[in-house]
């Protein structure tokens, strides 16, 4: 962990990814701790696309805890960033308790500088909650020198962080103690398992912020008989059945799987009393299209899922790509030209068949979608050693204001 003796200040930055269920996760048991009612299972994207980057800068001059976010600073005494914050010093004085002469006894009661900024925008209305958390408990555990378990620490600050703390295919077992120790995130395979999976998030337009989902799934558990029998009865399969298809790259599998459970989710919001909607107009027009599609090639191609927002994640396969972006930019015209309605990954063009478009049979919707994102799974979090990306200078505070977007 670098020090800068003249300032008496360490720096670490680090950088997160952020991960999309297939197997969802919805219902705490525990709302203090944040244990789930079901495992879930998910994919970590790519961080060239999609990540939080974080820099913590710890001194003994520092008069308070503070932390900045997107380029503006927040309130500390949140209980979620304060349990996070907690259980990291509670761990890092344990080592040094241990006896373990590596661990830098002094810095653990510092107090800490924190600057985040994520590198999509913020109003895309991607979840951003995961990276960010998982990168926060990431960073501290660098800087305090804590290793070993920290998705338990992480799923403390948002639940889906904890599986962000993995690349590749990555599940939450949602355990069984009521301390929540054995609620933690293990990876099922890695992130170079299944080369050809690839991602496309589709950021729909959306007029209202929807209800968040600590709140959703508060009122889901409260009122959902629906719900009771996911967590009890189908979840329990699928996690299985899910670790299988992904070990034997089985994409029909899948992508069956995947769109099932993200229907069942929503199935779920609409059983919560008064009803809790994420889904809008063109997310069912993409739910539409990707069934018309697949049912033209008598096979499932593609699949969607979908978070408590209105955008689509689409999983595929690199063969799939061009073909089916071609198809969404025929049905969802935009104003953008092409290089601005595709970011990230490139896509091969593709012509589309007469018969294709004929058959999927659909009015195109213009301006439904905004962009699309196109990635792949990526790595977990990774420590930045350029000391010139970090995000405070050596006064510990941010370098400059940072605005996503
Ligand atoms: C629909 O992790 O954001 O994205 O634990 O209350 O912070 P809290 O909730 P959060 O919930 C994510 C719900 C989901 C499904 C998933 O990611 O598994």
């Amino acid at each position: 962990m670098p020090e800068n003796g003249h300032q008496n200040l360490a720096m670490v930055t680090c950088t997160a990814p952020v991960n999309i269920a297939v197997i969802k996760y919805w219902g705490k048991r525990d709302e203090d701790l944040i244990l789930p009612i079901n495992s879930s299972l998910s994919v970590t994207l790519h961080q060239e696309q999609l990540k939080t980057m974080t820099t913590i800068a710890c001194s003994r001059s520092f008069q308070q805890d503070r932390i900045w976010l997107n380029g503006k600073e927040e309130d500390i005494s949140c209980p979620r960033l304060q349990s996070c914050l907690q259980e990291i010093r509670r761990l890092a004085r344990k080592r040094r308790n241990t006896g373990d002469p590596t661990s830098d006894v002094s810095i653990v009661s510092n107090k800490v500088h924190i600057c985040s900024v994520n590198n999509f925008p913020t109003a895309a209305g991607l979840a951003s909650s995961a990276a960010g958390y998982a990168c926060l408990v990431y960073t501290l555990s660098q800087l305090f020198g804590v290793e070993g378990e920290l998705s338990a620490v992480a799923r403390q600050g948002s639940g889906s962080a904890c599986r962000s703390l993995y690349g590749g295919f990555v599940q939450w077992k949602m355990g069984e103690w009521s301390d929540g120790k054995d609620s933690i995130a293990e990876q099922v395979e890695s992130e170079s398992y299944w080369p050809e999976l690839r991602v496309l998030i589709l950021v729909v337009s959306a007029e209202q912020k929807s209800v968040g989902s600590t709140s959703g799934m508060h009122t889901s558990v409260k009122t959902s008989q629906l719900l009771k029998y996911r967590a009890s009865v189908v979840v329990p399969c699928r996690m299985e059945e899910m670790i299988r298809v992904i070990r034997q790259r089985d994409f029909q599998a899948f992508g069956e799987l995947t769109m099932k459970d993200s229907n069942q989710f929503h199935a779920t919001c609409l059983d919560t009393y008064p009803p809790i909607f994420y889904l809008n107009n063109v997310s069912h027009r993409i739910i539409s299209l990707v069934h018309r599609y697949n049912q033209y090639y008598g096979e499932t191609k593609v699949a969607y899922t979908f978070d408590a927002g209105p955008n689509a994640v689409i999983y595929t396969l690199q063969e799939h790509l061009p073909e089916f972006v071609q198809v969404v930019r025929h049905f969802f015209p935009s104003e953008a030209n092409g290089s601005e309605f595709v970011r990230g990954l490139p896509v091969c063009s593709a012509d589309l068949s007469e018969e294709l478009k004929r058959d999927l049979n659909m009015e195109p919707t213009p301006k439904g979608i905004h962009y699309i994102i196109s990635t792949k799974a990526g790595p977990g979090p990774c420590v930045v050693e350029d000391p010139s990306q970090h995000l405070l200078g050596v006064d510990g505070l941010p370098k400059k204001r940072v605005v996503s977007e």
